[in-house]
């Protein structure tokens, strides 16, 4: 549908700035809008004329300005069908979300998240649109999930080699809502994690008084005897596991892994919930299909995938397991609104329009960050297969001090100990490589500064704030 000439000029609002000639602060506005939807990507924009008189502009100004637009990629322009608005290479393919790329000077790596991928993600709101009649008809509670979206999950399960009916799938609000939901049905007495783990989840456990009996994972893998003792700990209760591309790790568990722990599993009675978030994340260069702990109960998410704003997650179980969770109080408030669901199952449909970029861009970028820390003694880690971040042992230093002189520099970052059920871990400090290359720069000369800036890391361009 194609923009009209009021709706350009009432998107873009005051658009002059004082000093910065019309053309220039035109093309400004007009990819400000584009990037932050006030205007739509894909859409033919008003013929020129009309554009001119609507914004108040000459022609020539508004030529000016179409010009500086094509040059840097936010117009194509068709002879005889005029100039359509589109993203450049860089913004549609940026990785990481504003905050993890310093625009304001201060950067943000606290949280490991991949950025919204614009295009695709507003042609998915705009295909679910069109498609949200029957479901706006019925009453919007969907409780173990729209039919479509646990088929289409469901699907994915079987190419994968794991046959699954719908039934076996229910959707909620992300992965953290599948845990918590898992959690408050199971009531485990205790839980064998990881050390360390994605922190949001032993939150969960602590909240409903779950004991946390702890089992090391380093990027060279899992220590089976620990995990061993730990299942024998939580024997009646739960495990939770993030077997592929760990998080802070990166590791990676090796198959022969995943059948001992299945095996421990069955003689502790103990009930796996296999975290696979960032299994789409796999950075190898040729990988070969990741194997499955086998009768784990298995959590998926939109986050990574695709956004973390899409709060769409899932857990594939039993049907009987489903089944029960699909009557439990909580699952109705920690499941997705039916919208969400509807652009779930459209980008989930073909999520490879997305993932191909994003492993593109995350592998040149973490080789790009491991290039610039390696050889340098005051830390040491391992290239990780995938996931989000290095996961670096400082030599010498805590962690928590170099997070907090990173901050004075305007990066902060998370201590090692975040991670770590117990007080360990006060050497370790995570590194996301979410940014682009020019932040990592950035990045890695505020490490070189606050680990005391003996190496040859390059030097701070001026703290951030
Ligand atoms: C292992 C793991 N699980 C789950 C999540 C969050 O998932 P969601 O946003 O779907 O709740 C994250 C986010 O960092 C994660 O690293």
């Amino acid at each position: 549908m194609r923009t009209t000439d009021l709706q350009l000029a009432s998107a873009l609002g005051a658009w002059r700035r004082p000093g910065v000639a019309l053309a220039r602060a035109l093309a400004d506005a007009v990819g400000g809008a584009a990037l932050d939807g006030r205007l739509r990507v894909g859409s033919p924009l008003p013929a020129e004329r009309r554009a001119a008189a609507a914004l108040g502009v000459s022609r020539g100004t508004l030529t000016a300005a179409l010009d500086i637009l094509r040059v840097e990629g936010w117009v194509d322009t068709r002879h005889g069908s005029g100039s359509t608005l589109r993203l450049p290479p860089e913004a549609a393919m940026r990785l990481a979300p504003v905050s993890a790329v310093g625009e304001d000077g201060a950067i943000d790596l606290r949280s490991a998240v991949p950025a919204a991928p614009h295009t695709a993600y507003q042609q998915a709101l705009l295909r679910a649109a069109e498609r949200s009649g029957p479901v706006l008809a019925e009453s919007g509670e969907t409780g173990p999930g729209l039919p479509a979206l646990r088929s289409l999950i469901a699907g994915r399960y079987t190419e994968e080699g794991l046959v699954t009916r719908p039934e076996q799938i229910l959707i909620t609000s992300g992965a953290r809502a599948a845990l918590a939901l898992l959690t408050a049905h199971l009531r485990p007495r205790a839980a064998a994690v990881e050390i360390p783990a994605y922190p949001a989840v032993l939150a969960g456990f602590r909240a409903s008084g779950t004991r946390l009996a702890g089992f090391r994972v380093a990027a060279d893998g899992w220590d089976l005897d620990q995990l061993h003792d730990a299942f024998r700990a939580a024997a009646g209760g739960v495990a939770y596991l993030v077997p592929d591309f760990q998080n802070p790790t990166g590791a990676l568990m090796p198959d022969a892994a995943r059948r001992t722990v299945a095996r421990l599993a069955e003689r502790y009675r103990v009930t796996v919930m296999a975290d696979e978030t960032m299994r789409d994340l796999d950075l190898r260069p040729a990988p070969s299909p990741l194997e499955r702990i086998p009768r784990a109960v298995l959590v998926g998410s939109a986050a990574k995938t695709v956004w973390g704003g899409l709060r769409v997650g899932w857990i594939r179980g039993t049907a009987a397991l489903v089944g029960e969770l699909a009557c439990h109080p909580l699952c109705e408030p920690l499941s997705a609104a039916p919208t969400q669901q509807l652009v779930a199952a459209e980008l989930l449909r073909d999520p490879a329009r997305v993932l191909d970029h994003r492993r593109t861009a995350l592998r040149r970028q973490r080789d790009h960050l491991s290039g610039l820390l390696a050889g340098d003694s005051r830390w040491r880690f391992t290239v990780p297969p995938g996931g989000l971040a290095l996961w670096l042992r400082l030599t010498d230093v805590r962690s928590d001090v170099v997070a907090a002189q990173s901050s004075a520099y305007g990066l902060e970052l998370s201590p090692g100990q975040s991670f770590a059920a117990d007080a360990t871990c006060a050497h370790h400090l995570r590194l996301p490589y979410t940014s682009p290359i020019t932040t990592l720069d950035r990045v890695a000369a505020v490490l070189d500064a606050a680990c005391g800036g003996q190496g040859q890391g390059p030097r701070v361009p001026g703290p951030g704030r």
